[in-house]
């Protein structure tokens, strides 16, 4: 059975942030490495994302099909189902491939408010031989909760669940 272990240190402290997701990547890695069931890992992997990281109020996938990204496995309140590619943070990430790590939700244009309580967010391209399969969605209701350290450690997570998908 996977135990729960908390980080040693989810603060503020650069040094310590880098080595929580170190640990988070090695959590995701033993929750996943030996179950071939796609959705049962990214069910695990946002739940891990959900309990370990402090102030998420949503943390979850959207999956690319056609042109529009359809609600995957997800911990949070229920959310938009499905998303039209190129609309929304979740939207633009799929459209351009790239990161979008938004400070203020209220004043990114066509932002979806899933949940009122959300107010900074970031969302992670998934690819697999350069097309966008997923994003990966997590939010937030602290404004700016997500910095440069935090999109290099999901970056290094992201890269791995791409091995999976
Ligand atoms: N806020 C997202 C929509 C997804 S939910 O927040 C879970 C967006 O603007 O794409």
């Amino acid at each position: 059975m996977f135990q729960l272990e908390p980080l040693s240190s989810v603060d503020n402290d650069k040094n310590n942030k880098t080595e929580s997701y170190q640990q988070l990547l090695e959590q995701v890695k033993s929750l996943t490495q030996s179950e071939p069931n796609i959705i049962a890992n990214l069910a695990n992997i946002s739940s891990l994302l959900f309990w370990q990281l402090t102030d998420i109020n949503w943390a979850g996938f959207y999956l690319n099909e056609g042109n529009q990204l359809v609600l995957g496995p997800f911990q949070g309140k229920p959310a938009c189902i499905r998303i039209p590619v190129g609309k929304g943070v979740c939207g633009v990430a799929a459209a351009t491939g790239e990161v979008q790590r938004v400070a203020n939700v209220h004043h990114f244009t066509g932002h979806i408010a899933c949940d009122a309580n959300t107010n900074s967010e970031i969302v992670l391209p998934l690819k697999k031989q350069g097309q966008v399969k997923a994003v990966l969605d997590i939010d937030s209701p602290v404004f700016d909760r997500f910095d440069e350290q935090d999109q290099e450690g999901l970056l290094a997570i992201v890269s791995y669940i791409e091995s999976l998908i």
